[in-house]
């Protein structure tokens, strides 16, 4: 398997690290070869290229790193952000653009409480929270549609185009169908989270290609909620979920509150996913610049992002291996979460690389 990493900036480089420690580890266990190549992408290139801080000038990666990242079989980014970059320079030029680039149709992102974890749902364990979120991830809001008129005066206006096609919204939907029948849970529920009753063009482009794929699937329990209402349930019964899959923008914000229910940025993983690609996996947490280079960041994420990579590429490549691999790195996890105070940066109980150490040697 051939890995691209990029550590990125701020404590990126520290949590990847981590995670390629686990790697190692978990290679010689489970009997798998690979290689890593580190590609040098980050806000701290893009200013020392000459790029501007607060406007996009120079592209983040080139035409040709990304050409290149075609040939991988993964890749693994810790963190991009930086405090001197104005918000959208990094985001549309990286992450954004790899999304639409290699067509990395899914967000994926796991939602576990792992044991020891404090959530701040009062009375709440593991077995109440341990859903997934399917995620939209090249369409909705996010293409950048819509435009500015009469910018800077009382007539301003502007418009930002919800894009939803029928074939965006029924790969996602099938996915996640598979992904519920696949998945080793008992309640087999498939949950479309939307707001049918405002959006009745986009929702119910969804809500149609929901009901009529799931006929291919009937012993999957079809659910529905709105999307506020959905937050709601996310506090009173997270219990209810097993898997979920919703748009790009609805995605985005339910699952960062899903993020806060499991535990925070410290223990929470996802993947940018094309099945048939390459699919990119991340710790949700940011590049965090006040604590690089302290060691005292939590690479939890970014090893639960390791182990989704390994079970994410096993299961789309066909590799039965890798998917035992990543099952062994979330075990590893889970021994570990339990032994540390906290999720915390600098409260865990341990260093960065200590708990790296504790997930290897649980393996
Ligand atoms: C995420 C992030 C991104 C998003 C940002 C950084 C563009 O919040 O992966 O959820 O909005 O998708
Ligand atoms: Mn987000």
């Amino acid at each position: 398997m051939k890995i691209a990493v990029i550590g990125g900036d701020g404590t990126g480089p520290e949590v990847v690290a981590e995670g390629l420690k686990v790697l190692k580890a978990v290679a010689a266990k489970a009997g798998f070869d690979y290689t890593t190549t580190d590609f040098n992408v980050s806000g701290e290139r893009y200013l020392a290229a000459g790029g501007n801080p607060a406007a996009p000038s120079i592209p983040v990666i080139s035409d040709q790193e990304i050409a290149q990242l075609r040939s991988y079989d993964a890749i693994y980014l810790g963190a991009v952000g930086h405090p001197k970059i104005a918000p959208g320079i990094l985001e549309k030029g990286l992450l954004l653009r790899l999304r639409f680039e290699l067509d990395q149709y899914i967000n994926l992102r796991p939602v576990r409480l792992y044991p020891g974890v404090e959530t701040p749902l009062a009375g709440r364990g593991p077995k109440d929270i341990d859903f997934v979120v399917v995620r939209e991830n090249t369409e909705g809001i996010y293409t950048g549609m819509g435009g500015v008129q009469y910018k800077g005066t009382p007539q301003e206006v502007s418009t930002q185009v919800n894009c939803t096609t029928r074939f965006g919204a029924e790969r996602a939907i099938r996915y996640a169908f598979d992904l519920t029948r696949r998945r080793n849970s008992k309640k087999k529920r498939l949950t479309l989270v939307h707001k049918t009753n405002v959006l009745t063009f986009a929702g119910d482009t969804w809500f149609r290609a929901f009901g009529e794929v799931g006929k291919e699937y009937p012993e999957i329990e079809k659910d529905y909620n709105h999307v506020d209402a959905c937050c709601m349930w996310f506090i009173k019964n997270p219990e209810h979920y097993d898997v979920i899959v919703t748009d790009n923008l609805f995605g985005d914000i339910i699952t960062d509150l899903a993020a806060m229910i499991q535990g925070g940025l410290g223990v929470a993983a996802g993947g940018n996913i094309n099945p048939k690609g390459v699919s990119m996996y991340e710790p949700m947490g940011g590049s965090a610049p006040k604590y690089t280079g302290q060691n005292v960041i939590n690479p939890i994420a970014a090893i639960a992002a390791v182990g989704m990579l390994l079970r994410e590429t096993g299961q789309d490549k066909g590799q039965p291996k890798l998917v035992d691999a990543g099952n062994k790195v979330e075990a590893a996890v889970m021994a570990t979460t339990a032994k540390m105070k906290s999720q915390a940066a600098g409260r865990m109980g341990y260093s960065t690389t200590q708990v790296g150490d504790l997930v290897a040697s649980a393996l």
